[in-house]
């Protein structure tokens, strides 16, 4: 079955990774037709806007996009355009797995968790004003709506890979009304699934616990802002953002893309680190039914990170994207002769 699918280059370092991973999805046997859009600063003075509408008509129409990160420029008159995008399509959910692999290093072991991150309220609705001329207000949101949706999502998570456990983080002792209301639709929806235990955790005493023991966390769920952070601040802890692939998931489609943004110091060098877009191309492809090479395409992954010769340079190697890439396609080809 041939596949229509949006892909959004990005920039910084987001044409590197996502030419990689579209070299290794066509070396997979998946048949891709790729409709290439692009967005961001680039084509502001085109179309006069970072995201012009062909970019959500793409991904209306073909319903899977596999997305590079894209740049917002700070203190400008633009919205962050990954924002904009993420609200436009109702992509609620925020899936972001970390792990540890073996041959990459890190202070832990055994590290498999994963961050249903609420992506389309809290303080990102974007509602702000200056009350005076040297006080500044943004507004947070938190819906019963969004709330029930994002944590249904974290036990339906749970369950399709056999989860014992879901944690609802909050800080509802500060914020008794609106993350208050966040956990009572946590606790609730909770109480619905039985089979799979859920208690809560406030997001001060959880950041704590992951850097302890990261091994114990199987499923967090949590609001925009926290999610934004303490899948960073985990990502950080199994090696860096370079390894942490994510997903945005919606009624209207999905857009998978790595948690890292477009990292200006590293771009055009041939040193950005691929697996994280490569491992999200892999949830993309399980997503639209390829299980099969999507395991292919994470069984040769993790074999070259095992094996260590081939690391990128922020996880200590010497190898480049170009000379990494082709490694996990001998890698696949090798594991499937
Ligand atoms: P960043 O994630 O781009 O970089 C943080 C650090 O991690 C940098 O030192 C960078 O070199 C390193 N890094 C990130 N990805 C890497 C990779 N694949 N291989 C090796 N090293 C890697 O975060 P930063 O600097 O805060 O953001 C840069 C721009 O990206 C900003 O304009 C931001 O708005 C945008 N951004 C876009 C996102 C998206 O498109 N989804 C997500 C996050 C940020």
């Amino acid at each position: 079955m041939k596949h229509n699918i949006t892909l959004i280059p990005g920039d910084g370092i987001g044409p590197e990774v996502t030419t990689a991973t579209v070299k290794i999805l066509e070396k997979s046997g998946v048949c891709i037709n790729w409709e290439i859009v692009r967005m961001g600063a680039e084509v502001i003075e085109e179309f006069g806007t970072p995201m012009p509408p062909y970019v959500l008509e793409s991904i209306k129409k073909n319903k899977v996009a596999l997305k590079g990160p894209v740049t917002t420029p700070v203190g400008k008159g633009f919205k962050s355009v990954n924002v904009t995008l993420r609200q436009e399509l109702n992509l609620y959910a925020n899936i972001r797995p970390i792990r540890t692999f073996e041959g990459v290093p890190s202070r832990f072991e055994n590290v498999d968790l994963i961050i249903v991150r609420e992506n389309s309220e809290d303080l990102y609705a974007g509602i702000e004003h200056m009350i005076t001329e040297d006080i500044a207000e943004s507004i947070k949101i938190i819906s019963k709506k969004a709330s029930d949706r994002i944590v249904e999502y974290a036990f339906k998570i749970a369950k399709e890979q056999n989860r014992k456990e879901v944690i609802a983080v909050h800080k509802a002792n500060i914020m008794k009304l609106s993350d208050g209301l966040f956990l009572r639709c946590a606790r609730n929806i909770a109480g619905t699934h039985k089979d799979i235990a859920f208690y809560d955790v406030i997001v001060d005493a959880m950041s704590m616990k992951l850097v302890m023991n990261p091994e114990k966390y199987d499923v967090l769920v949590m609001p925009n802002l926290y999610g934004d952070i303490l899948s960073d601040m985990a990502a950080g802890l199994v090696g860096g953002l370079g390894l942490v692939p994510g997903a945005n998931i919606g009624e209207e489609g999905a857009v998978f893309e790595p948690a890292h943004g477009s990292a200006p110091d590293i771009a055009g060098k041939n040193i950005a680190n691929p697996t994280a877009c490569i491992l999200s191309s892999v949830m993309m492809l399980r997503h639209i039914g390829e299980a099969k090479a999507a395991n292919k395409i994470e069984q040769a992954v993790v074999a070259v990170l095992k094996e260590g010769k081939h690391l990128t340079c922020d996880l200590g190697g010497t190898t480049g994207t170009i000379e990494f890439t082709q490694v996990v396609i001998d890698k696949m080809l090798e594991q499937t002769n």
